[in-house]
């Protein structure tokens, strides 16, 4: 079955609202109706989702998509600095960036917590983006495979067969994240191929059949094509990439 490819970009703690404001015009400038095949989703920070909702809605055509970077589970309540996935509803999200490994470093995460938010995107009919990958350390000792698809199964732990549908998951392996450095296509490959048994084995061949997997660290305009060859490679996770609209528009492209 052929799947729809995804190409995110996560724009992490960059763009002010009136900086993204001008990202989104000049990606609704370059898209062309050739990259029709492909989703396209770009994941401001929090204070500028709102701006880019705007900008997207001048345009009713643009099929770019607005996601989130992160989500707090609760629904409401006394959370100081939190927000919640209908808060991102309100701002036309329809995706959302689940358990990075930078929340997980900088933030604490734990699986456990990424659980909870999926659970909340879920809810309020948003897709997570739900990241996982190893360290440098976990590669070299040979425990990738199991580190990986334990960290998917922990990320799913509280969503059913139907609850799991929207769900699309980007395997970027820590130490391929801003470094220039990256998995040969292969490698990056056989990891996703394993996620995708992962999900098979949870919710059904259909299901592990129609999970997008994307991947991310590290994409850029050189690298590109060799991931998109590769079999279970759905789409990228972008990030330095996805600051410059030129750029981001070529790894779109080459997905088309
Ligand atoms: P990078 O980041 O493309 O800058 O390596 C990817 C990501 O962290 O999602």
């Amino acid at each position: 079955m052929a799947r729809r490819p995804l190409l995110a970009g996560n724009w992490k703690m960059h763009k002010t609202a009136s900086e993204a404001t001008k990202l989104v015009q000049q990606l609704a400038y370059s898209y062309d109706d050739a990259y029709a095949g492909v989703d396209v989703v770009v994941c401001p920070p929090f204070t500028a989702l709102r701006s880019a909702q705007v900008t997207l809605d001048f345009d009713t055509s643009s099929p770019i998509r607005i996601g989130a970077q992160d989500v707090f589970w609760e629904p409401s309540g006394a959370y100081t600095g939190a927000i919640s996935a209908a808060m991102l509803r309100d701002v036309a999200c329809r995706f959302c960036i689940v358990g990075h490994s930078e929340r997980r470093m900088y933030f604490h995460e734990t699986d456990e917590d990424v659980a909870r938010k999926a659970a909340a995107l879920i809810g309020e009919g948003i897709a997570p983006i739900l990241c996982c990958g190893e360290t440098i350390e976990t590669r070299e000792s040979g425990r990738t495979l199991a580190f990986v698809t334990a960290q998917i199964k922990a990320a799913l732990s509280l969503l059913s067969a139907s609850d799991a549908e929207p769900v699309v998951v980007a395997y970027e392996p820590v130490w391929a994240i801003g470094t220039g450095r990256t998995p040969t296509p292969e490698q990056a490959d056989e990891v996703c191929a394993a996620i995708r048994d992962t999900y098979r084995e949870l919710y059904g061949v259909a299901a592990g059949e129609a999970l997008r997997i994307l991947y991310g660290g590290s994409m850029n305009v050189g690298n590109v094509d060799a991931f998109r060859a590769m079999p279970n490679i759905d789409g990228g996770l972008v990030g330095g990439a996805s600051l410059k609209a030129e750029d981001f528009m070529a790894l779109v492209k080459a997905f088309s």
